[in-house]
């Protein structure tokens, strides 16, 4: 199954990723609760970070010596994480090994590492290849796994209360993103009456580049719950890295980091 983070992350999309982004306030959350959660792990571990993308957790898992498989589908991204590594101590640079692999697929046997962490890419992908995907880090992992997902859940009265002001006003974090979104919806507003008025003169349809942000999939927070718990891992720690909120569509979306334990351990 293919889907358009799978395709994406190549050329110029990598080699900018980080500078894109670095200045984002969700960057800079989850790299804290990335930091936080590593910082927990009793010793050194090792960690599979799938996608690895431009290795931007790295530095956070050299502080614990932590040895490290960082899997990515795209070999362009691992160049940039390459080019970048530059770590404290010399020598650790042998304890991390980069492969191109999909997450679907983990080149890797049963129990073989201690804990997994997937930040970025869940939200790429239907409920169905997101349970895929867990499984295999459920079938890889010994200890756990660290998940960054964006959620939704239907609003209750108390929600409304809660985020009222934010679901009409953006926050100082998000008043870029907020005029982006309106002017992006009035530009593809127009987009669509032409459309609507070259078919209906000229009966032909012009196909447009897609919205890369239409390839977001939001799932359903009781869905998942219930698969962590199928796969027999508990929730230790839930981290909230920022909220969303849709008046229209009745429902509250937000971005949560899971540590989650295997059963017993
Ligand atoms: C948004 S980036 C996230 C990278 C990194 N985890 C981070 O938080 O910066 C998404 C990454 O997922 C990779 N990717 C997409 N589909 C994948 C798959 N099926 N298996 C492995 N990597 C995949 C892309 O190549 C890209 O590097």
């Amino acid at each position: 199954m293919t889907y358009q983070a799978k395709a994406k992350y190549i050329g110029d999309v990598a080699s900018q990723y980080d500078q894109k982004r670095a200045s984002n306030i969700k960057w800079k959350h989850e790299l804290e609760a990335v930091q936080t959660i590593v910082a927990q792990f009793d010793g050194a571990q090792s960690i599979l970070d799938v996608p690895l993308g431009t290795g931007r957790f790295l530095e956070c898992y050299e502080r614990d010596q932590h040895t490290v498989v960082g899997l990515d589908i795209s070999s362009d991204m691992l160049l940039q994480a390459k080019t970048k590594l530059k770590f404290n101590h010399a020598d650790y640079s042998s304890s991390v090994h980069m492969i191109v692999g999909e997450a679907e697929k983990l080149p890797l046997g049963n129990k073989s590492i201690d804990y997994v962490v997937c930040i970025r890419l869940l939200n790429w992908v239907s409920e169905q290849i997101l349970k895929d995907i867990i499984g295999e880090f459920s079938r890889v992992a010994r200890k756990g796994m660290v998940i960054g997902v964006r959620l939704q859940h239907p609003m209750k009265a108390f929600d409304f209360f809660k985020f009222g002001v934010r679901a009409v006003l953006p926050t100082r974090h998000h008043i870029v993103s907020w005029f982006n979104f309106i002017i992006r919806s009035i530009l593809r507003f127009v987009s669509t009456l032409k459309q609507m008025v070259v078919k209906l003169f000229f009966n032909k349809t012009k196909q447009g580049p897609r919205n890369i942000a239409t390839g977001y999939t939001l799932h359903d927070k009781k869905n998942v719950l219930s698969l962590f718990s199928d796969l027999a891992m508990d929730v230790c720690q839930s981290i909230l890295i920022d909220t969303r909120v849709s008046y229209l569509e009745r429902k509250v979306k937000p971005y949560m980091f899971f540590l989650l334990k295997v059963k017993d351990q």
